[in-house]
């Protein structure tokens, strides 16, 4: 893993954006001098508002941008009302991957600048913003604002490493399994989702395992990071039946990994990464947890994304921490998750 970059604003192309489940579409971006970035960072995106490549200037009011259609593009019309209609504000999205172009087999940081690498991030579609990214198109424009954050940090001397995901915490976990794969370390990944349709994931065979005492090569985008996985659904309707946290907390009571020898990673809903968290400070092992904040500018301007955190220094014993730039990571024991009572 590489350490944290100076982020930059640069424009991105869409090379791809396909749907993997009934909510979850991966974007694969081609971002030409994109910086060095490591797994648990991420990007800030907005669409540009620029009209897509094959659209031409019209005569139009003084105020507004008008475009044609060049004849055979076969897209929508795009006016003026379309960049007024489009949210301003940036979307938050872990990075999933990223590799230099010019070498697709190396999926881990690259080096160099000046390169076009290719940035993946998978998304839920919950509301304008993924709805609009939803519907980009291959070379359609988008302002990319990265790398932000700083990374998951590597395991010293521990040998072994659990991830554990809820929902949308998956994307970061793929890059991580890779990088941590990279270093030698023996990787479990434990992925929760409320049905198998809401898995971002292409399940091979054999299918998940229904007991969650046993991981299995039953994910490509796993298998290829060398990470066997435990699929937990709330449903039952693939892997085990019930929270990912009851998954790992049978994992943990077959395979009682030493303390000194496991760090836990986790990225999901709040609730899944408090109760993955708890387990581990009670356990002495040692997690990184990657927060999620509403995240109006990404750079520590706007005060938006703060959560409180445990400061000894503070005469309070605590403290506001600003998510984009002190986290999206924390160490567990950081974290207070609620706002301490005022005295
Ligand atoms: C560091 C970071 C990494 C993220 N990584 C991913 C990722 O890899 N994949 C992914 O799908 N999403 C990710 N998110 C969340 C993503 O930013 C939001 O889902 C997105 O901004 C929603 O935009 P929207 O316009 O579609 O929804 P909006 O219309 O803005 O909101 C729709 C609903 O989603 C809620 N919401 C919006 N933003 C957030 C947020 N940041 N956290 C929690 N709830 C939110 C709103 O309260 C509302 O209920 C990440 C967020 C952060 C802060
Ligand atoms: S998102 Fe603006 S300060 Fe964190």
């Amino acid at each position: 893993m590489v350490p944290a970059c100076h982020p930059v604003i640069l424009v991105g192309s869409v090379h791809r954006n396909v749907g993997l489940c009934r909510e979850h579409f991966r974007m694969t971006l081609r971002v030409k001098g994109f910086p060095d970035a490591a797994p648990g960072q991420f990007v800030h995106l907005v669409p540009t508002l620029e009209a897509p490549p094959h659209y031409h200037a019209l005569d139009a009011p003084e105020d507004e941008v008008s475009w044609r259609l060049d004849a055979d593009a076969g897209s929508r019309p795009w006016t003026g009302r379309d960049a007024v209609q489009q949210p301003m504000l940036r979307r938050a999205f872990s990075i999933a991957g990223m590799r230099d172009i010019h070498d697709a087999a190396n999926l881990h940081a690259v080096p160099s600048s000046g390169h076009e690498r290719e940035i993946d991030v998978i998304y839920r579609v919950v509301g304008a913003g993924t709805a609009l990214m939803s519907r980009l198109g291959e070379g359609e424009k988008v302002s990319v604002l990265g790398p932000l954050g700083h990374p998951f940090p590597r395991p010293i001397g521990k040998s072994h490493a659990w991830l554990v995901a809820g929902g949308v915490g998956l994307p970061p976990m793929l890059w991580l399994a890779q990088a941590l794969n990279e270093c030698g370390r023996q990787g479990v990944a434990f992925c929760g989702a409320r049905s198998v349709d809401l898995v971002p994931l292409t399940l091979t065979s054999p299918p998940p395992s229904r007991d969650a005492r046993a991981a299995t090569f039953s994910s490509a985008e796993f298998n290829a990071a060398g990470t066997p996985v435990v699929l937990a659904t709330d449903d039952g309707s693939a892997g085990f039946a019930g929270h990912v946290g009851a998954a790992l907390l049978a994992y943990h009571a077959a395979h009682p990994v030493a303390a000194d020898q496991l760090v836990i990673y986790t990225c999901g809903p709040e609730v899944m990464m408090r109760f993955v968290a708890q387990f581990a400070l009670e356990r002495g092992i040692e997690c990184h947890v990657c927060m999620e904040r509403s995240m109006a500018c990404g750079m520590g301007t706007c005060q938006s994304c703060v959560l409180p955190v445990r400061d000894a220094s503070d005469p309070a014993g605590w403290r506001y921490s600003l998510c984009c730039t002190e986290g999206p990571v924390y160490e567990a024991g950081q974290l207070l998750w609620d706002v301490p009572a005022a005295r």
